[in-house]
């Protein structure tokens, strides 16, 4: 049984993929510092899967800590490395917390691949490093540009960091996957996406809204060239995207990559508005939200959206769930929290 080491597996989109990578098998084990998650979240896991996974809570910047844990922890197959700091606006007002916390912990990871001789590593990047692309979809060989933020930087000097790593060690390898948009939860409705504070996020403000944490959700923008006017994303279900990784590490495990680096787009391929989102969560769930239209968002790009192709011919992998699945199972997460507030 291959064991794999999950860093951030108490947040998000770490949650689900630790379910699904249990569900195919794998032996588990967690990393995170909770500053962006709970611990309860592993009751959770066990809830679903029936399987206790181990969490390890410690900051990733400590180098130290971590060779205390490869030390005693016997071997391991594998890491997926989700454990990062990613606020977009707060990223802007505290460059160098994000700076330090992505790429320490990343260089840290990485040496300590070398040093305990684990052989494989999934990383999280983001079609932020995309910026706003000139064509659409967005493919893997479409240019990557400056980033727009300092978390967006992260990404992208996090994906170099990688590739050269990946240059001189040819025993090591490693695929990083572009992520786009990913919303809604497990079917369970037992984890998801826990925003801390004001979410910055299309789909928790949404559900906040309609359970009437905030009075109204805000649409930045509404006079974009689109359909409807609002920004144009391409909504991934979180489960789909947490498949993705396991088939990712399987096909590292096996040793079908094409290089020892291998970087690839998670999306469904279609682009939705905001609007579109806002009236599917209303029918879907029998609710409504109140919202307005207001100026565009600083920083925001008009429209992005992912050419899947390479994703499915070479990972063998795609979505199969819809936008219903992702406002129901969003709404059905969000009355979790509504419960746990009781
Ligand atoms: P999340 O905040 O829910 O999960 C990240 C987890 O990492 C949290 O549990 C947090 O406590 C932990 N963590 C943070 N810093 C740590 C440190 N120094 N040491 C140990 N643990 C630490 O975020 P998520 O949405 O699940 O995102 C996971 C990854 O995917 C991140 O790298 C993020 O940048 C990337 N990503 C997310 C999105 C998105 O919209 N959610 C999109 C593209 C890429
Ligand atoms: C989606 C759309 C907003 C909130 C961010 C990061 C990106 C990636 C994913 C990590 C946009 C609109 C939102 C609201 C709104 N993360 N919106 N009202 O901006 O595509 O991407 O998260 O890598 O790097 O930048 O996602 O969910 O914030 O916004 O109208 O209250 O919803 O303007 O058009 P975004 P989002």
């Amino acid at each position: 049984m291959s064991r794999i080491l999950v860093t951030g597996g108490a947040g998000y989109i770490g949650s689900h993929t630790v379910v699904e990578l249990i569900g195919e098998g794998y032996e588990v084990v967690i990393i995170d510092d909770l500053s962006n998650s709970q611990a309860d979240v592993i009751d959770h896991i066990e809830e679903i899967t029936g399987k206790r996974v181990p969490l390890h809570v410690f900051d990733l910047c400590d180098k130290s800590r971590l060779d205390q844990f490869f030390g005693s922890e016997g071997s391991l197959d594998g890491i997926i490395h989700f454990a990062a700091k990613k606020a977009v606006g707060e990223s802007v007002e505290k460059p160098l917390l994000y700076y330090h916390v992505n790429i320490l912990s990343l260089i840290n990871l990485l040496k300590a691949q070398k040093e305990y001789d684990i052989p494989n590593f999934v990383f999280s990047s983001s079609c932020t490093v995309y910026g706003q692309p000139d064509k659409l979809p967005v493919s893997e060989e479409t240019p990557r540009k400056d980033a727009e933020s300092p978390y967006g930087n992260t990404k992208k000097i996090s994906e170099d960091i990688i590739r050269d790593f990946a240059r001189v060690n040819d025993d090591k390898r490693t695929i990083a996957l572009r992520y786009f948009n990913p919303v809604g939860a497990h079917e369970s409705g037992l984890i998801g996406e826990l925003p801390s504070g004001i979410p910055n996020n299309l789909m928790p403000f949404i559900s906040q809204t309609a359970i009437g944490l905030r009075d109204q959700l805000k649409v930045f923008g509404g006079d974009y060239p689109t359909k409807d006017g609002s920004a144009v994303r391409d909504y991934i279900h979180v489960v789909d995207l947490a498949k993705a990784h396991v088939v990712s590490m399987q096909r590292l495990i096996e040793d079908q990559q094409k290089s020892n680096y291998e970087f690839f787009n998670l999306g469904t391929g279609s682009g939705l508005t905001v609007l579109e989102v806002i009236r599917a969560f209303e029918e879907v769930n029998d609710v409504k939200i109140k919202y307005e239209i207001v100026d565009r968002r600083a920083g925001d790009v008009v429209q992005i959206y992912a050419d899947t192709a390479y994703a499915n011919d070479e990972l063998g992998w795609r979505t199969e769930r819809d936008l219903d699945d992702m406002v129901r199972t969003a709404w059905k997460w969000e009355q979790h929290l509504a419960q746990m507030r009781e």
